[in-house]
């Protein structure tokens, strides 16, 4: 099959993580979550994670010029020669765009964008419960995926932390920010036919396991 190069789109506690972190075993190919790389790079106090701080602390996106760089580069790695996994990106229609013609200069096309769709009050109960390693970024819920002990990762036993930017009233700022400038994107995918759409509200595992057929009905038609 040719390379698989998908994306995945929704709202800010849509699944998009916990999603990702199965789909990467499954088909061999890297979860490239900008998030995650944001926030390494706030950690290691970069120069990237200094300028991109005072927007993810306040729920705002990170402008344009500073992530498509960081991304272009990244999908241009070894370890995604034959796919990728894109979470968190693109967030706007520059971002799209700036990826799609770098797939075309790369002779490359994108296989799917999979919307992942939750309602805004489902988005807060969920994410004011989310909890994650700070080592691995495998994610938790205290109520929906709660560790075995609660506070500690059952992987490492690290202390599970609560992100900054997962308080209420940035929830919020960060569920206007997607409506208004990363669902267009919806649009924009469907126009081009790459659309494929999934009810997050049903449970981890049932959204996986429609995830997973799609892909291999996907896959099925690239082979025929
Ligand atoms: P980012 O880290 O990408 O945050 P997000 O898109 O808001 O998504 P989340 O990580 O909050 O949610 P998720 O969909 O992954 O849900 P999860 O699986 O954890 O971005 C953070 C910030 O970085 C942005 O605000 C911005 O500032 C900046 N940034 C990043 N990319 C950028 C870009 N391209 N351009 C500009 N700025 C950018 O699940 C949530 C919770 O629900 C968990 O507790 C989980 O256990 C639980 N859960 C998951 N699925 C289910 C289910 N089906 N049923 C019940 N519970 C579930």
């Amino acid at each position: 099959m040719a390379d698989l190069n998908l994306i995945l789109l929704g709202p800010p506690g849509a699944g998009k993580g916990t999603q990702a972190a199965q789909l990467t075993n499954e088909f061999g190919i890297p979860h490239i979550s900008t998030g995650d790389i944001l926030r390494a790079a706030l950690a290691n106090e970069t120069t990237l994670g200094k300028e991109a701080k005072r927007y993810m602390d306040a729920g705002e996106l990170v402008p344009d010029e500073v992530i498509i760089g960081v991304v272009l580069e990244r999908i241009a790695e070894d370890d995604a020669r034959d796919g990728f996994l894109l979470d968190g990106f693109p967030r706007t229609v520059a971002q799209a765009d700036a990826l799609g013609g770098e797939l075309a200069q790369l002779d490359r096309r994108l296989t799917a964008a999979l919307l992942i769709d939750v309602p805004d009050d489902i988005v807060v109960k969920r994410i004011s419960g989310r909890r994650t390693n700070p080592r691995t970024g495998r994610i938790y819920h205290v109520d929906f995926d709660p560790p075995k002990q609660e506070g500690i990762c059952d992987e490492d036993g690290t202390e599970l932390i609560q992100r900054d930017d997962d308080k209420e009233e940035t929830v919020r700022t960060r569920l206007t920010v997607y409506h208004e400038q990363t669902a267009p994107l919806i649009d924009y995918y469907d126009e081009r036919g790459l659309l494929c759409h999934f009810d997050g509200t049903a449970s981890p595992r049932e959204v996986h396991a429609h995830i997973r057929s799609t892909l291999a009905t996907l896959k099925l038609e690239d082979e025929l």
